[in-house]
């Protein structure tokens, strides 16, 4: 299964792709090229990886081929204050990238995993390293291109692939990160410069976001705690209304309280 990138010619970061039939994780695998001088604008990408990894230390596992498990090298330093938004970034630029192909809205729960509904389309993991004075980011995307039923099934959580393997052409992992690129690109050189430029990009995120204004309980590394995602402050945290107060989130995993429905109804 080949990928090509051969439409992304105008980019200000000269892209090098790597594609892999089999690699541990795309993300470690470029971590560990940081120091030995990986610059930005490196891609890879993997058939299969077998020691994926997801948030919050967990493990990530996909069917051979049927996902995109990609990461990219780039560099935040440009983002200065702005750093906390790089991984929103993340998730924004790959919901775009999606939109066509996916049946349905493609929506982010906070902070980055791309929805369809209450299903899971794809993760994000987006791993800091640091060179000099500056901030690399490795951004690695796994989304569910053309899982089988039963694989989803297998997982234990409600997912959904973007196409029927029998249906799938081969070519959409390619057309994925064609658009996925330049928007990621474009969305971080779009948001070094100030202050409008988050405004704006918060609004854009907010409008993905399909976490806000429902009844959530969030699993915190030192507890839990449980209310209304109100909104998103301007570092990207999540604001938790609760009976003691509002909260802001910075890291954790969001379970939603009640179907999509019922917390619709009582907006
Ligand atoms: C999540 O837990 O939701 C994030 C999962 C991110 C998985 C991707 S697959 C490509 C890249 N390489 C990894 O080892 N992980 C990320």
């Amino acid at each position: 299964m080949s990928i090509n990138l051969r439409s992304i010619t105008d980019l200000d970061v000269k892209i090098r792709l790597v594609h892999s039939s089999e690699i541990h994780s795309t993300n470690r695998y470029i971590l560990d090229q940081i120091p030995l001088g990986a610059r930005e604008g490196l891609v890879v990408v993997a058939d299969y990886q077998s020691a994926g990894r997801g948030r919050l230390d967990r493990s990530w596992q996909a069917p051979r081929g049927a996902s995109l498990l990609a990461s990219v090298l780039v560099d935040l330093e440009p983002l200065g204050e702005l750093l906390s938004l790089g991984s929103l970034v993340v998730g924004v630029s790959m919901a775009d990238a999606l939109e066509p192909f996916a049946p349905g809205e493609v929506t982010l729960k906070w902070p980055n995993d791309l929805m369809i509904g209450e299903k899971k389309l794809g993760g994000i993991l987006v791993e800091m390293s640091s060179y000099g004075a500056g901030t690399m980011a490795v951004c690695g995307s796994g989304i569910n291109v053309s899982w089988s039923a039963a694989d989803l099934n297998q997982i234990g959580r409600p997912a959904v692939s973007l196409i029927d393997p029998g249906f799938a052409t081969g070519e959409e992992r390619s057309v994925i990160l064609q658009r996925y690129l330049p928007r990621l690109f474009e969305n971080i050189q779009a948001l070094s410069r100030g202050a409008h430029a988050r405004g704006r990009f918060l609004d854009q995120y907010r409008s993905r976001c399909s976490t806000l204004g429902r009844e959530i309980r969030i699993e915190l590394r030192s507890g839990e705690l449980v209310g209304r995602a109100i909104d998103i402050d301007a570092d990207g945290a999540l604001k938790v209304a609760t009976k003691q107060g509002t909260e802001i989130v910075r890291s954790g995993d969001v379970v939603y309280a009640r179907p999509v429905n019922d917390a619709a109804r009582d907006r």
